[in-house]
């Protein structure tokens, strides 16, 4: 793993010219996406880039990590919509070519997410984020390292951090749908993103004390050969990378 302590912009900044330089090797690339707010300024540099034609995402496919179970397409808390008010609806993305996994109609999905990942060819380039108690995507700690999309009971901790997006906490959902921890693995490069003083615990524990096991989830990355991982100073605040 390589550890990258940079300013919140020039992550951001950063992360999208990696994106852009792979689409320009490979117009129809596969790309794993996160949501939450710290791709946010990646997207919209992505954005940004595609308005001055530096790039076009005309082949580009791509897959999201995870939604919650239960919030239909409009609601401005589901991460369909938080992918289409934040990146696709402002590129020119084939909307036949994104996928986010369906919190409504998750039996279908359960059965077919990660064999379409596989149909495309595997993901490319995975962006993380990370939560405060070390899981990626909605792996919480205990997800098993061979697991692939699966529903998931949130931790309390999840649903107090996410709670700041919603009008109260009783709104956030308890359930959502996941890719799992070997989907994500299976990626060919991967690249998290931690930014802010919440998740100095876990990228600690990543770097320093904690072993490879289920109960810290972004541990599973140490087994992967292609993982980046870039801090802000508040995230990355005590880490010895050695
Ligand atoms: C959610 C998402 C994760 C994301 C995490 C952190 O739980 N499922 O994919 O990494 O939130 O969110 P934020 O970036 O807002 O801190």
């Amino acid at each position: 793993m390589e550890l990258k302590v940079l300013e919140s912009n020039k992550i951001d900044e950063e992360v999208a010219n990696e994106i852009v330089t792979l689409i320009k090797e490979k117009p129809n690339c596969v790309l794993g996406l996160a949501t939450g707010s710290t791709p946010l300024g990646v997207y919209a540099n992505l954005v940004k880039k595609y308005e001055n034609k530096e790039v076009s995402f005309k082949n580009v496919r791509s897959f999201n990590l995870d939604e919650y179970v239960g919030l239909k397409h409009d609601n401005d808390q589901s991460y369909f919509y938080f992918m289409h008010h934040n990146l696709f609806d402002h590129i020119d993305i084939n909307p036949n070519n994104v996928h986010v996994p369906d919190g409504i109609n998750y039996e279908n999905c359960l059965k077919t997410y990660d064999n379409e990942i596989k149909k495309a060819g595997g993901i490319d380039l995975q962006i993380l984020g990370i939560g405060s108690n070390g899981h990626i995507a909605f792996n919480e700690p205990g997800t098993d390292f061979d697991s692939f999309i699966h529903l998931v009971d949130l931790k309390e901790s999840t649903i107090k951090d996410n709670s700041r997006f919603f009008s109260s906490i009783e709104e956030v959902p308890t359930r959502a749908i996941t890719m799992g921890l070997r989907s994500i693995m299976q990626a060919k490069r991967i690249i998290l993103i931690a930014k802010g003083k919440n998740k100095n615990h876990a990228i600690k524990a990543l770097f320093d004390e904690h072993g490879i096991d289920e109960t810290l989830p972004v541990s599973v990355l140490k087994l992967h050969p292609n993982v980046e991982i870039y801090c802000d100073k508040d995230a990355a605040e005590g880490v010895i990378d050695e």
